[in-house]
């Protein structure tokens, strides 16, 4: 399949191939996703094929604003309309009832759906100038890191999809933040850049990790069963006390290193490629952009600094363990 490179400017092409049936890559806030009309199940099919995803893996439904929530969703708890309000557009997902015209591809057969507005500016004109949901995972092939670079988005897509529409480096670089509400309750399915912090400003204290509080019950995000965010080099996840003896036990290989911390001295020698981060939201923004990097500099490790468990920093320290695995 040839692939459309569209620019930002292009909007109406990239929603007409939405509006056509077709798989569209499109930049968000958070990464890269693989649409297609949430309307249409033999698109959305075809998102599973151009992955490489498994068929029991839901997708994500994106809308336009809090007005298009209710088209997809049959209902809307009071709780849920308050962290849309607080968050949207932006890095959340809510986990709301399965609307009527959703089909089963989407879904995976469940009778929730999992909805997000979108920030981006590209998502959010593609979304208004389509006139429908978007149904959209990340747009990697399954099991790889997902794009938040319009050049990665490409070299994961390109021949699999009818275009990718580009909308520069994406600002939070993580996948969003999942919540689940039942009644007043939010739990936590997957972290994200919106912080268990942050949503406890608004719903009060108590919030719960779905995966803690049941662990390997039915309840679990889907997704959560399968591989995620694996660079092809193995990864090392360190503290900072243990990062320097990572580096000189490992010195014989070719490292790629990823942390907070600056290297001194003659540790600066021993990485083939470092990314320093400034900051959690900097190294959030980083991650997979240098998993890429190191893959394609022929790391054979990479080391990554264990980051503090605050604020985004848990969705990254989940994202590190996934590939750490
Ligand atoms: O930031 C994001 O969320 C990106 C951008 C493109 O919006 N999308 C994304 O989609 O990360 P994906 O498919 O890579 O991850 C979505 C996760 C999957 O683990 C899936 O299992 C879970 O959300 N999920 C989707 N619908 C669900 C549902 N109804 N119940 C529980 N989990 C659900
Ligand atoms: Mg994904």
């Amino acid at each position: 399949m040839n692939t459309l490179h569209l620019t930002p400017d292009q909007i109406g092409e990239a929603s007409a191939v939405i509006r056509r049936g077709g798989l569209l890559v499109f930049p968000t806030e958070t990464v890269y996703g693989l649409g297609a009309s949430a309307w249409d199940e033999r698109a959305c099919a075809r998102i599973f094929e151009a992955k490489g995803r498994p068929a029991d893996n839901p997708l994500i439904v994106h809308v336009f604003g809090t007005a298009m929530v209710a088209e997809v969703a049959s209902a809307v708890p009071k709780v849920a309309e308050r962290l849309f309000e607080a968050f949207s557009p932006g890095p959340l997902t809510v986990i709301l009832p399965r609307g009527p015209r959703i089909p089963d591809a989407v879904t995976a057969g469940l009778d929730t759906v999992g909805v997000r507005i979108p920030s981006h500016p590209v998502a959010q004109s593609l979304l208004k100038a389509s006139g429908m949901p978007v149904a959209a995972p990340s747009a990697n092939r399954s099991g790889l890191p997902s794009p938040t670079t319009f050049h990665t988005a490409v070299r994961q897509m390109d021949g699999r999809v009818d275009a990718v529409i580009d909308g520069g480096q994406c600002s939070h670089g993580v996948e969003s933040t999942i919540v689940r509400v039942s009644g007043e309750r939010v739990r936590i399915l997957r972290e994200g850049a919106v912080t268990r912090e942050m949503i406890e400003e608004v719903v009060g204290a108590g919030v719960a990790s779905e995966r803690a509080a049941g662990a390997g019950g039915a309840a679990e995000a889907p997704g959560t069963r399968h591989i995620h965010y694996r660079p092809r080099a193995p990864l090392r996840l360190v503290s900072t006390e243990e990062l320097a003896e990572a580096l000189r036990s490992h010195a014989h290989l070719r490292i790629g290193y990823i942390g907070l911390t600056p290297l001194r001295g003659n540790l600066t020698t021993i990485p083939a490629v470092s990314v320093y981060a400034g900051s959690l939201a900097d190294y959030a923004r980083r991650l997979y952009r240098s998993f890429y990097l190191f893959d394609a500099e022929g790391c054979e490790l990479i080391v990554a600094e264990r980051p503090a468990p605050t604020g985004v920093g848990r969705a990254l320290r989940d994202r590190l363990m996934r590939a750490a695995q």
